[in-house]
């Protein structure tokens, strides 16, 4: 198998679709030029809840069995998935697609720094508009990926195509942005009504962001054989990172809010980040919370005519 870097160049320019678990703005384009911060939050999510991805890839390994050679993470970012599954799986190799040359660049420096780069190739390209050249996979992972496809229906056959037969599809969705408030700390329900907004906003500019993926995988002719809704949380002693976490994502998503909270919330949030008191980067209070949504799905056999 050849490791060489292969460059699909497919972007689409048009259709809003926004980037990160937060940013609204941000079309698919834009991430190729200006990752915008998304990068270093990606990989504080993987460092800070390593524990939680070392427990679900674990669990994929006991529905994908030991002899995965050939892995696909859709929609890479950085490669929280891929250095994840190489190391739960040590003979395997995988192939990185992003639609973000930017992304994949710092994949690929990451792979390297960590002795990796041999295993890893990358693959830039829509995976909404199918996997060009990717076939017999063993295990395909989407973490927080599906929902920026323009066309569900069309990536998820492209994936199903990528797939050997028997292969495994496990996706990863985040259900809204992370929580980091104590109970009891700012003007009650902040967050819940950030939240709603940003949820409201999503619902106009990226319309499968909180998909039903279970019937949409079943439409497009897998078998779902799990569906997990997973609290991850993190409480003090807080891990390091968890205060610089907070202050990029909620940074992140306060531009897209003017107009969308009251003004008192918006102060309220800004004093979040304004490196005063209540900045969540100096507080040993917070309580870090988002709820990991899984699904795991093989391409349903087909039923052949029984012969007599
Ligand atoms: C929220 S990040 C998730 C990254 C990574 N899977 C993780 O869990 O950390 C979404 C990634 O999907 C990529 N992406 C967005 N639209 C895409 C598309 N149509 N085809 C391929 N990748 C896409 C983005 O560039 C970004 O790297």
């Amino acid at each position: 198998m050849a490791h060489a870097h292969q460059h699909q160049h497919q972007h689409q320019h048009g259709a809003p679709s926004a980037h990160a678990h937060s940013h609204p703005h941000a079309h698919s384009h834009d991430s190729d030029a200006t990752p915008n911060g998304l990068p270093e939050i990606l990989d504080l999510d993987a460092a800070l809840f390593a524990p939680h991805l070392t427990a679900l890839t674990g669990r994929i390994a006991c529905l994908a069995g030991d002899d995965v050679r050939h892995i696909v993470d859709l929609g890479s970012g950085t490669g929280t998935g891929t250095f994840a599954l190489l190391e739960q799986f040590p003979t395997a190799r995988v192939t990185a697609v992003d639609s973000s040359p930017a992304m994949l660049e710092l994949l690929v420096s990451a792979a390297r720094e960590r002795g990796l780069g041999d295993r890893v190739r990358t693959l830039e390209a829509d995976a909404g508009a199918g996997l060009p050249g990717v076939v017999d996979a063993d295990l395909v992972w989407a973490s927080a990926s599906l929902h920026h496809l323009d066309d569900p229906a069309t990536g998820l056959a492209g994936i199903r195509a990528a797939l050997r037969p028997g292969g495994l599809l496990a996706v990863a969705e985040v259900d809204g942005m992370p929580s980091f408030l104590p109970a009891g700390s700012g003007p009650g329900e902040l967050e819940a009504r950030c939240r709603a907004a940003l949820d409201g906003l999503h619902a106009e500019r990226m319309p499968h962001r909180g998909a039903d993926w279970g019937s949409l995988l079943t439409a497009a002719g897998f078998s779902v054989e799990q569906e997990r809704a997973e609290p991850w949380e993190l409480r003090a002693p807080l891990p390091e990172g968890a205060g610089r976490y907070a202050f990029l994502v909620i940074e992140r998503i306060r531009g897209s809010l003017d107009g969308r909270v009251d003004a008192d919330d918006l102060a309220a949030l800004d004093r979040l980040i304004d490196g005063g008191p209540e900045d969540v980067r100096h507080r040993d209070d917070l309580v870090v919370r988002s709820t990991r949504r899984t699904w795991m799905a093989r391409p349903a056999q087909e039923t052949l005519p029984s012969r007599s």
